[in-house]
């Protein structure tokens, strides 16, 4: 297995440049199955979780080619309608060719995806509006069946709670159901709207892209042909690397973002007292004088993302004072706290909050282990700042969701190697 050894304490100064966005390019890849012609997608990121998905694509019967940053993906030939348990356990992501497929095909199988490190996470929504539309779905043998042999319904569905890949499933079902979809509750994350807007600037008729209204004109079964794209910024790998600015104290420019993206992160490392200077397509993180604490609640864009919670913890272990963080998305996204504990961090947590008390230069390196995704990044910006050496293990969380993490901290003057163990 792989590990990270991170030398902390080193100046970091520069530029870093953001890949395409991993959750943006998850639902993009599922919704060229709704296509007949070949799609060309760039500024993908080169992430295992992508890999994954194409492999996906792949196992449905489709075809693609891929070489730096782009792909072509050819969906004509998709002639299976099951995503397995050996793809679906790997990645729960899989659940979003649910909706394109049963809407081209009327049949479609899901593997169920357990829970998984942040949370239970169930999928009950997406099966919900898939119903309104018209699916009969049960659930055999661990599997999701849902079948609609006469084509899905347009429906008027209200999500009881804001789910991104319920939102994601649904609006890929209905630009090819018969008649129209309103979704009322429904995510408003850029990904969704880069989703909107691909569908839309491919025929499909969309209103209220970027509210939590949608109403979409399905096509009755015709497949789509969808122009070639390029993915938006990823404004969470965005937000990391604002952190080990952040963390480190020094200045740190992030190019190739959508700064609007980014403003909740802004905005707290404002009131963590960092001046960041915004242009049209990057951001500037500048020293401060004094690391403020801060109170963070995660909910839904454009609030503040989940997504960014652990890396905020991490930072908040230099501020001087009491900082909580309130995490309102997942049942279970405090497992990076054992493991900041492990590196002397201050960390309390009970139930949904945590409470750090911060104080500069007392994390000291250690062995710890990556937990999920985003726990593991705050790792590695601990990980900088700690004196000595920090050993993370079980780094193949990071290569899921992380383009070139070791070029990319090296490039800014970080001490950063993999190892095999
Ligand atoms: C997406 O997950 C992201 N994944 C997650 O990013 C992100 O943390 C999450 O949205 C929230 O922003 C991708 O885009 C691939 P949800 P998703 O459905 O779609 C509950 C990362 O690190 N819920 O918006 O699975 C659910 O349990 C990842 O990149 C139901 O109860 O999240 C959670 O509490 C991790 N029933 C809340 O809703 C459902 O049917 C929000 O989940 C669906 C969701």
């Amino acid at each position: 297995m792989k590990y990270l050894k991170i030398i902390g304490k080193n100046k970091i100064s520069g530029e870093v440049i953001i890949s395409g966005a991993k959750n943006a390019a998850l639902p993009l890849i599922a919704c060229t199955i709704l296509a007949k012609n070949e799609i060309s997608i760039g500024n993908l990121p080169d992430v295992v979780d992508i890999n994954t998905f194409l492999k996906l694509i792949d196992k449905l019967g489709g075809t693609f080619q891929k070489n730096e940053g782009r792909v072509t993906i050819n969906p004509s030939t998709i002639n299976k309608t099951t995503a397995t348990y050996d793809i679906v356990k790997t990645m729960r992501a899989s659940i979003l060719v649910l909706g394109p497929i049963l809407a081209r095909f009327g049949y479609c199988e899901v593997s169920l995806p357990g829970g998984c490190a942040i949370g239970q996470r169930p999928v009950d929504l997406h099966l919900k509006a898939l119903e309104a539309m018209g699916a009969k779905i049960v659930i055999n043998h661990g599997y999701i069946e849902a079948s609609a042999p006469d084509g899905l319904k347009g429906a008027k569905i209200v999500f009881d709670k804001v789910t991104v890949g319920g939102t994601e499933n649904t609006i890929m079902a209905a630009a090819l159901a018969n008649g129209e979809t309103t979704i009322i509750n429904a995510a408003k994350e850029p990904e969704i709207v880069q989703l909107c807007e691909v569908l839309a600037n491919s025929g499909v008729k969309i209103e209220g892209i970027g509210s939590s209204k949608l109403i979409i004109q399905g096509s009755n079964k015709e497949l789509l042909e969808i122009k070639d794209f390029d993915v938006i910024p990823d404004r969470i790998e965005a937000g990391t690397y604002m952190c080990a600015a952040a963390i480190t104290n020094e200045k740190l420019k992030i190019s190739k973002v959508i700064p609007l993206h980014l403003e909740s992160i802004i905005s707290k490392l404002e009131e963590m007292n960092f001046q960041v200077l915004q242009d049209e397509d990057s951001v500037t993180i500048l020293p401060t004088d004094e690391i403020k604490p801060v109170n963070i609640v995660t909910t839904e864009y454009p609030g503040f993302p989940t997504d960014m919670q652990a890396q905020f913890m991490a930072l908040a272990t230099q501020a001087n004072g009491v900082s909580t963080i309130d995490e309102r998305l997942f049942e279970n996204r405090f497992m990076h706290v054992s493991e900041l504990l492990r590196l002397g961090a201050d960390i309390h947590v009970n139930g949904n909050t945590a409470t750090i008390n911060g104080k500069a230069n007392t994390l000291k390196g250690s062995d710890v282990m990556a937990t999920d995704l985003r726990a593991s990044s705050a790792l590695v910006l601990a990980a900088l700042v700690a004196q000595g050496e920090t050993n993370i293990h079980r780094i193949y969380h990071l290569d899921r969701g992380y383009e070139d993490l070791e070029g990319k901290l090296t490039k800014i003057g970080a001490e950063v190697k993999r190892f095999t163990e």
